[in-house]
């Protein structure tokens, strides 16, 4: 097992294995940091109304598809599509795959990193080292920033070499559930606390008067980035999996895996906003909105940890521990991607893989840490464009060139008669004009509204 692992592609071990990787995979920064900022920000219950219909009607089909490329062709993006498809531009979407990946991969690290210097800085802070605790919670020290951003490179690099199940497996299978203990424990002490439930009033309460279609758009960019969408990671993970494995179910679980998070991080991150306020400290922009991203998770609530006392201590660095781990299981599926790329289409052995394409990659994110404005282009770029473009081509190929009753014959190696099914039906809909369609439109309006930006 472990020769095969270190050499050839390896295999999950389990369903459960598979789907807590890829649950893994989507439960992230996106969940915990993002969710709950996007919520706060466009209309409360509104927001999540629409983000559920982005999920299950672009997002589950999506998933599906990738997961059947993968498992069909057991191959990389590049590698699958060029399998699969006839000419040689085909194979470039997987390249484009994993260039949003390796892009993505070089932002995501320097704010992995902050999650992992948060816990130092909370440490540091209560043992009266208030100087160094500053220069670690510095958002813009590039040093500190490229620091952590290597260190969780390496934490990364170190999962990915011990292999599919020996590696990324074991450690997602130990994660996830601490990382599920974690933030049950942190709702329940947040909630306890006063001023909470302004906030949970403020998350479960629609207002209507919010609802545009900016709000449908972030909500469809938050959905294929939470889900992993759009750059072949879930190819990728899809191709380990064994063939009487039902995906359609296992795309279920990590659908709602993702989802359930994200909801749950709603319950913590809003209502310890208005502790916040309770205590003192200012949530709220000049024009009265909830201060967001960045700001919200980096900066009130280590100062609202700070404000608590003893029990803050602890509270802080679960709530950062918390982060961090959320984190890794995606940084994971990031740099698994071109790591199998490399393994599959260079024949390089999977250690000297995921050592020279995360080496690579951490001097990447050394640069964005110097140059931390970076951030918001690789996001404009990468997500915002990047990943619906790649769902956009990824449904094209599949429901024009590939063809729908082919992936239908492939999943219906673990899920019998699905081609016959009503599911099979909706789904090759979904597929072939829903999707493409309703991706196309966020792809055009992200353009749109880009534009003043590329001048
Ligand atoms: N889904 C992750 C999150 O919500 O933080 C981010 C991500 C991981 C995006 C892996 C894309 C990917 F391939």
């Amino acid at each position: 097992m472990a020769n095969t692992e270190a050499h050839g592609r390896g295999n999950w071990n389990s369903t459960l294995g598979f789907v807590l990787a890829a649950a893994g995979s989507a439960v992230g920064l996106g969940n915990i940091w993002g969710f709950p900022s996007q919520v706060a920000d466009n209309g409360g219950a509104i927001f999540i109304l629409i983000y559920l219909i982005c999920c299950f009607a672009i997002g589950l089909p999506v998933m599906i598809a990738e997961l059947t490329i993968g498992r069909h062709t057991k191959k990389n993006p590049v590698g699958a599509f060029r399998m699969l498809g006839k000419g040689p531009l085909a194979p470039l979407i997987g390249v484009w795959g994993l260039i949003c990946g390796v892009m993505i991969l070089a932002f995501y690290l320097v704010v992995s990193g902050w999650t992992l210097a948060y816990v130092i800085e909370e440490i540091l802070y209560y043992f009266g080292h208030r100087d160094l605790a500053a220069v670690v919670g510095n958002l813009e020290h590039g040093t500190k920033n490229a620091i952590f951003s290597v260190l969780f490179m390496l934490a990364t690099i170190t999962i990915i070499t011990g292999g599919i199940s020996n590696g990324i497996e074991k450690a997602t299978k130990m994660l996830m559930p601490v990382l599920i203990g974690l933030l049950l424990i942190m709702i329940f002490y947040v909630l306890t606390l006063e001023g909470a439930m302004d906030g949970v009033r403020v998350y479960l309460m629609p207002d209507f008067s919010e609802l545009n279609t900016g709000v449908v758009l972030s909500a469809m960019g938050q959905a294929f980035f939470s889900l992993s969408l759009g750059m072949g990671a879930l190819i990728t993970y899809g191709s380990y999996i064994s063939k009487n494995q039902n995906i359609v179910q296992s795309a279920t679980y990590v659908t709602l895996a993702d989802i359930g998070i994200a909801f749950l991080a709603g319950f913590l991150i809003i209502p310890a906003m208005y502790v916040a306020l309770s205590s003192g400290i200012d949530i709220l922009d000049a024009e009265g909105n909830l201060v967001r991203g960045t700001q919200l998770v980096f900066i009130v609530l280590p100062e609202m940890f700070h404000n608590m006392g003893g029990l803050g201590l602890v509270a802080g660095v679960a709530f950062f521990t918390l982060l961090s781990l959320a984190a890794l299981t995606s940084t994971i599926s990031l740099l698994e991607v071109p790591v199998s790329y490399a393994i599959d289409e260079h024949r390089i052995t999977r250690r000297k893989a995921a050592w020279g394409i995360g080496g690579g990659i951490a001097v990447l994110s050394v640069i964005v840490s110097y140059n931390i404005n970076l951030i918001d282009v690789l996001v404009s770029v990468f997500n915002e464009i990047g990943l619906p473009l790649g769902g956009l081509m990824i449904c094209i190929f599949l429901g024009y060139f590939w063809k729908t009753e082919n992936a239908l014959l492939e999943i219906s190696k673990g899920y019998e008669n699905v081609g016959e099914s009503s599911f099979g039906a909706i789904w090759s809909f979904f597929i072939r004009y829903i999707c493409p369609l309703l991706i196309g439109l966020v792809f055009i309006s992200t353009i749109y509204s880009m534009l003043p930006w590329f001048g």
